[in-house]
């Protein structure tokens, strides 16, 4: 009884801490930021008029056979959209292992409607769940369901895409930065531009979503390798767009990418003008941008496009020469990063990089860089992410997650 009310006090007293997490808990950030008035206007709808038939199962909240034993708690899992292929296999990684650790899960997608996300999130906290594991939409546009779980005393952890408020305690992700420089220097060794000479070749670039945090490291990552080359004109943008807000992608729309491409090869490529390269931030972006160049480029040079995530139709893709490499990112290690997270969050044990070896997982432990306001830093554990190519498929197929088909294109393993 009496240890019982100490490890209660204890969990308070850790909450209270963790809810401190990304920037000294003086709740300052819901002081300091007001919501821009679009976000709140997105806001106001309500998930019913979001819905669209992909995103129509809305939440599903179930409870583990052995809900009490490991974990005994309820995990509200809050994924963007179901459109975008990766956030599928997430929703149902973290799902499937905070509820075989006994978990009681609630899992969101929100169809990539930020107003429809902060409600959903604001449902799990009246469903009292303890912890919010949350994917943002857009990382500027929680701030209500943000400050609702700092109020409310619920831990949350940002997954994969930072979210700007300080009610976030930890962030899991890969590497982001490193992902976009992976993506530069596989075109700087392909094209052994340090070795070019007096050779020019030609590229484009198509980045992502601004409002997605993550978007700026992939293309700064990029850019930081090839810039260098720019300058020196051995690499050529010719249709001169390399400002980050002149090559983003909303949301990360395949149709807006191969619109862009378009545009693109049909205004400084149509002339016969040779395109060597297309720097892609991830494999959604890659696959309009390819289908652009497959059927609206006059060139017959194949042309070398990047992308990231290791998506099945990228990977055909690959297979068929058509994309040239993705990087990629296992999402199961995340969720396993997340859950032993959370558990540690829970059970109010510390939080820092003597946790990693209890990961089995390649990950660092990052203090410095992401802030989730101004000087506010949010502690970071960052996964490894990794080049694939046609020569190494068979590194997806070893993790488990892959199945290779007769004909040498890959599935998600069911
Ligand atoms: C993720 C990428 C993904 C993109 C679009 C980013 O936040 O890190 O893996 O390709 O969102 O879904």
């Amino acid at each position: 009884m009496k240890r019982k009310l100490i490890v209660t006090l204890l969990s308070a007293t850790m909450a209270a801490s963790l809810l401190a997490g990304c920037g000294g808990g003086s709740g300052s950030s819901s002081e300091a930021k007001s919501e821009a008035p679009a976000s709140s206007a997105a806001e106001a709808s309500t998930p019913a008029e979001a819905s669209t038939p992909a995103e129509a199962s809305g939440a599903e909240e179930s409870a583990a056979s052995d809900a009490g034993t490991a974990g005994g708690g309820k995990i509200g899992i809050s994924m963007p959209t179901q459109s975008l292929e990766r956030w599928n296999r997430d929703g149902s990684y973290l799902d499937e292992q905070f509820k075989a650790a006994g978990y009681e899960t609630v899992l969101t997608y929100s169809d990539n409607d930020s107003g429809r996300q902060v409600n959903d999130i604001q449902n799990m906290l009246a469903d009292n769940v303890d912890l919010l594991v949350v994917a943002a939409i857009d990382g500027e546009a929680l701030n209500t369901a943000m400050d609702e779980a700092a109020e409310a005393n619920v831990p949350v952890i940002a997954y994969d895409r930072l979210i700007m408020n300080d009610a976030v305690s930890y962030y899991v992700s890969f590497d982001n930065y490193t992902v976009g420089k992976l993506q530069g220097e596989f075109v700087e060794s392909q094209l052994d531009l340090a070795n070019a000479g007096d050779k020019t070749y030609n590229i484009e670039f198509t980045a992502g979503d601004p409002a997605d945090n993550n978007a700026g490291y992939f293309f700064n990552g990029a850019v930081d390798v090839l810039q260098p080359y720019i300058d020196a004109g051995t690499l050529n943008v010719v249709s001169g767009q390399t400002d980050f807000d002149t090559v983003a992608t909303a949301q990360w729309n395949t149709d807006t990418a191969l619109e862009r491409a378009q545009n693109v090869l049909s205004s400084y490529y149509a002339d016969g003008t040779q395109l060597d390269v297309w720097v892609c931030s991830n494999d959604s972006t890659a696959l309009g941008v390819a289908q652009a160049v497959t059927s609206d480029y006059a060139g017959d040079n194949s042309v070398l496009i990047t992308g990231q995530d290791g998506d099945e139709a990228n990977l055909k893709n690959i297979v068929d020469g058509v994309q040239t490499m993705t990087v990629y990112k296992n999402v199961s290690n995340e969720s396993i990063v997340t859950l032993a997270l959370a558990q540690a969050m829970l059970k109010g044990e510390t939080i820092d990089e003597s946790l990693i070896p209890s990961f089995g997982i390649d990950c660092a432990f990052d203090t410095e860089s992401y802030e989730t306001s101004e000087g506010n830093k949010c502690p970071s554990f960052l996964l490894v992410p990794s080049v694939i190519t046609k020569d190494n498929l068979q590194e997806l197929v070893d993790t488990g997650l892959y199945t290779m088909g007769d004909d040498g294109y890959l599935a998600a393993a069911q």
